[in-house]
């Protein structure tokens, strides 16, 4: 047992799931460029092994991290999956490393979720995420896919990924929105309104980039001093941060390393005072 646990981060519940609320994103299980295998494959497993002892049982992947690396590490590492939510996406295809474009035609969104089902090895997809709105594609036919994807059973929740409050709102006219992903950090609060609308609806926020804390970090800033007062890093202050603005916050830090994902996971220990929330905050927006 460890004394580190992501249960400290309190938990969110999706339908009949309840998950510990910080996650773990698993795109940078991948090589460079999220592209092809890691370079170090037994690192990477040894990372997903360690998941569920550090009481993170909420998985973020997509089919396109590899593409299909992700997905199928996930499997070697946790399958059956005692316990894990293992929530997965599509809508992003590759061409090469740091390529990705938008395909939202409704029966490769499909047939990609059919595939993910296979790459996880599991009877259904607990969470499954529209990666991109494709501008192409008109969004009642996207939406409508994901609709035919909970109406068949291959997926028990849905959600959405870098949308406004009028997409959402589109969406729940189709399906019922479970979560939304989109970018949000201590020093990127573009989805300000979006996290608040999704508090006030009851859907799960899952911030990704959430480490990020950019020139914040820098030494004798307002991050740094309340750091050094935790006796933290200023990457594990910024999550402290990210779990306290919202209970719906469900952050995904990403990692290839065990010792990494150890310092992501005992940041939910942190409690910040209402000062120091309020402080960083200030200092996030400008
Ligand atoms: N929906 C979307 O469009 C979208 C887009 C991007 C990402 N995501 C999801 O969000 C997750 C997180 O996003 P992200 O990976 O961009 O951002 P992140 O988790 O904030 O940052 C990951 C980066 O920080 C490093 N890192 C992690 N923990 C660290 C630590 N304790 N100390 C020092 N460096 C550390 C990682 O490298 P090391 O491997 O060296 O630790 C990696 O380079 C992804 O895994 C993915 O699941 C979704």
């Amino acid at each position: 047992m460890s004394d580190i646990n992501a249960a400290a981060s309190g938990t969110f519940s999706l339908g009949d799931l309840t998950i510990n609320r910080l996650g773990f994103g698993a795109m940078r299980i991948t090589g460079r460029g999220i592209w092809g295998p890691p370079a170090d494959h037994d690192g990477a497993i040894a990372t997903l092994k360690r998941l569920p002892e550090l009481g993170v049982n909420f998985i973020d992947t997509a089919d396109s991290y590899g593409p299909d690396v992700s997905e199928k590490l996930i499997r070697e590492a946790l399958h059956p999956y005692d316990g894990l939510l293992v929530a997965t996406k599509a809508g992003l295809t590759r061409a090469g490393p740091d390529r990705w474009a938008p395909n939202g035609m409704p029966d490769y969104l499909i047939e990609q979720a059919q595939k993910s089902l296979k790459k996880l090895g599991v009877e259904q997809i607990a969470l499954w995420q529209l990666h991109r709105i494709d501008p192409r594609v008109p969004r009642d036919e996207q939406f409508g896919a994901v609709r035919m994807l909970l109406d068949q059973g291959i997926i028990a929740h849905a959600g959405l990924s870098q949308v406004s409050i009028e997409e959402i709102e589109a969406a729940r006219k189709v399906f019922p929105v479970a979560t939304v992903q989109n970018r949000y950090n201590l020093v990127d609060r573009g989805s300000e309104e979006v996290l608040d609308y999704c508090q006030q609806h009851g859907i799960g926020f899952i911030p990704w980039f959430p480490l990020a804390a950019g020139d914040l970090a820098k030494p004798g800033s307002v991050l740094d001093g309340i750091a050094k007062q935790h006796g933290a890093a200023p990457s594990q202050i910024a999550l402290a941060w990210v779990l306290k603005r919202s209970p719906v916050m469900l952050p995904i830090p990403g990692t290839s390393k065990v010792a990494h994902l150890e310092e992501n996971v005992a940041a939910a220990e942190i409690e910040l005072s209402d000062e120091d929330f309020a402080a960083l905050d200030e200092a996030g927006r400008s």
